[in-house]
């Protein structure tokens, strides 16, 4: 049996085990298509399809459609504290269903409507977790996989790393995903051979020429060490992991005393986040597209330290299912 068939190859129906993981606001359509095109699986943020890139929920699945005949799949971020936005969130997954989606992966509260919806009509649900008590949430409310999101990835990073996810969570009988740190194709096939069902990925994919961030964006993952990622709460309130430009060190890593005093609070926490999430939605998408912008706020991974050059989406996923091919299995 090849290292690449594995219980994420058969529940999204891919050929290679990497994902393209959600990115706001770096997920396009585009870059979405390559991926799975090459035989990995792209995953639609909505908000990026929509907001960032412009694009009719459904038109844009439809776009997406147009330019790879193969599996994609959605993110669908749960967090219930605006009723607005849950009610949006549902009518995307009915959406999604129906232009055929059969993968979606469930970020932060409970995925249970999220899994009953696509089980009833066939589909897979993976939870991203980045500790045991999230896993178990997710195992109870029917997730059929889970993404282990590491201390080494980009976006909102976990306290553990990879080895100590797969010790707190490999009992639990669910497919895992190493996301966070997977750079090159040696990390890749480590990552298997450590006994995940596959990796996901993010800012390895903002490095090609299908992402539609800017040139700066780009180089500035490129150029960048390990040292070079720092953990700021300056975004949305709770720690992401991005680029320590000259903006970042200016603006400190810590939120504002303010801020942070909100977030305790049990209800001014609520209009706190819904404040971050706003601001963030907007900052992000104006410094991930402008090119000379002034407010640098790149996220990225530690994985940067093994991405060298600007690759093609579908060079990348070949080129780590060759490496994988290359090994006997076991
Ligand atoms: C720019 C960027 C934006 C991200 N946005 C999201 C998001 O909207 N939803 C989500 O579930 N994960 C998000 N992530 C996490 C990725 O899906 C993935 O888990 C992570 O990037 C893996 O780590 P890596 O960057 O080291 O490959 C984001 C990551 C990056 C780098």
């Amino acid at each position: 049996m090849s290292l690449l068939d594995t219980p994420l190859s058969r529940d999204a129906g891919i050929a290679v085990p990497v994902i393209c993981g959600a990115m706001y606001p770096c997920s396009n359509p585009e870059l979405v298509a390559a991926v799975s095109d090459a035989g990995g699986i792209g995953i639609v943020q909505p908000i990026s399809l929509t907001y960032v890139h412009g694009h009719e929920f459904r038109e844009g699945l439809r776009l997406i459609r147009r330019l790879t005949p193969k599996p994609v799949g959605m993110n669908a971020l749960i967090e219930a504290s605006s009723r607005r936005y849950h009610e949006r969130m549902v009518e995307w997954v009915s959406i999604a269903l129906e232009e055929g989606i059969r993968f979606f992966i469930t970020s932060l509260g409970n995925p249970r409507w999220v899994c009953e919806r696509v089980h009833a009509a066939g589909g897979r649900v993976y939870h991203d977790v980045t500790e045991r008590k999230w896993a178990l949430k997710g195992k109870d409310a029917g997730a059929d996989g889970l993404i282990a999101v590491n201390r080494r990835a980009g976006g909102h990073a976990g306290p553990k790393d990879a080895e100590r996810l797969v010790e707190a969570l490999g009992d639990l009988g669910l497919p895992l995903v190493c996301a966070g740190g997977i750079g090159d194709a040696e990390e890749f096939v480590a990552a298997l051979r450590m006994g995940y069902a596959g990796v996901q990925m993010g800012t390895r994919f903002i490095a090609t020429p299908e992402c539609r961030a800017s040139a700066a964006y780009k180089q500035a993952i490129l150029d960048a060490d390990e040292s070079d990622i720092v953990l700021s709460e300056r975004i949305t309130g709770v720690p992401v992991a991005v680029i320590n430009t000259p903006y970042i060190q200016r603006m400190g890593l810590k939120a504002g005393p303010l801020a942070r005093w909100m977030l305790r609070g049990h209800r001014t926490k609520h209009w706190m986040r819904t404040f971050y999430a706003l601001k963030s939605i907007w900052q992000l998408k104006r410094s991930s597209l402008e090119e000379h912008g002034a407010k640098e706020y790149w996220q990225a991974g530690k994985s940067v330290a093994g991405i060298g050059s600007l690759e093609p989406a579908g060079s990348i996923v070949a080129r780590f299912r060759d490496a994988a091919l290359a090994l006997p299995p076991g």
